[in-house]
């Protein structure tokens, strides 16, 4: 933001970072500007805080008013988002790209306990050893790309012709069994400690259950049992919609076995591909007593883009397209 042009005390000037385009506004009095601009500088300073004070662990502790808090609010409620759009130099293009920041709010006695912390990713790890933006996301694309080996081996075995994804999962928190892992939409997943934040390790699904995509959104049942649903493009026949279940089992033995519940996964089961080479996006489905409910949406991730992106030097969400001709249920 400017707070002054033309020398008009009546206007100011913003503009979004990495953007060409200026807007200038003009208030109807200079007194009713400052207001403006005193404000949306509070903003702006807010949410600077928010991202830069977000690098290192916080630790909060606030006790509101009765009414506020209810004593009765017990737990913790963990979120997840792109927290960081800049490493160095560089900067992402899309609000999908940002680092993954993981949120705590732990409520006991009327009192709420913030906490923070950056998903250690091995996107995440990688970045910051750099220095800048290393490693592909949805909406930037890192040229040459120091992973490229990787992209290189998709192309080249047909078994993984999906390339292999970022494993910044920013999307949300699901938890398999006793388990909880920071997910977005790819086949990574990064387990992690829900008390202290920290990240314990990353997951590939595909060591698991033969997929190439799944939601960050599952469901449970009332026993804890974990619903999700992904994609098996290549390397697994016929393109399919998978849906599967990672029982919870809390039994004693479980719990000093420690290991991760979803080698329990099992296949519930699977929907062809209606068109094979361009299968549906979904982000999310839904679940009832007796039936999943799944959308075969005509907004399509397209196969082929997608196995050539990094050669024609463009990013993983232009291989989404919407099909206006297959709108028919
Ligand atoms: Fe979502």
């Amino acid at each position: 933001m400017q707070d002054s042009v033309d020398g008009d005390p009546c206007k100011f000037v913003l503009w979004s970072r990495g953007s060409e385009e200026r807007f200038t506004l003009q208030a109807s009095s200079a007194s009713i500007k400052m207001t403006w601009v005193e404000t949306i500088s509070t903003l702006l300073d807010a949410q600077n805080n928010f991202l830069s004070g977000a690098a290192t662990w916080r630790d909060g502790k606030r006790k509101g008013p009765q009414s506020c808090i209810p004593s009765w609010l017990q737990g913790t409620l963990l979120r997840n988002g792109p927290g960081l759009f800049s490493i160095g130099d560089s900067e992402y293009n899309h609000w999908f790209d940002g680092m993954a920041l993981i949120h705590s709010f732990t409520f006991t006695n009327g009192e709420v306990t913030y906490r923070s912390k950056f998903l250690k990713s091995e996107t995440f790890k990688r970045n910051m050893k750099a220095e800048r933006i290393v490693v592909t996301e949805f909406g930037t694309l890192v040229y040459p790309d120091p992973c490229s080996s990787i992209w290189s081996r998709s192309l080249t075995h047909l078994r993984n012709l999906v390339p292999d994804f970022t494993d910044n999962n920013l999307v949300n928190i699901v938890r398999y069994g006793r388990d909880y892992y920071a997910s977005s939409e790819v086949n990574y997943i990064n387990q992690i400690d829900p008390v202290t934040l920290e990240t314990v390790g990353r997951t590939n699904y595909r060591d698991h259950i033969s997929l190439n995509l799944a939601t960050a959104h599952p469901h449970y049942d009332d026993e804890g049992n974990t619903y999700n649903m992904g994609t098996a493009i290549m390397g697994f026949g016929r393109p399919k919609y998978i849906i599967f279940k990672v029982p919870a089992d809390t039994s004693d033995e479980e719990k000093k076995k420690k290991k991760p519940a979803l080698r329990k996964v099992q296949l519930v089961g699977s929907i062809p591909v209606r068109s094979v080479l361009s299968p549906s996006y979904f982000h999310s489905f839904a679940m009832t007593q007796n039936y999943f409910v799944f959308v075969e949406q005509p907004f399509k991730l397209d196969i082929f883009k997608l196995a050539t992106a990094y050669v024609r030097g463009v990013t993983l969400g232009s291989c989404l397209r919407y099909d206006k001709e297959d709108t028919c249920v």
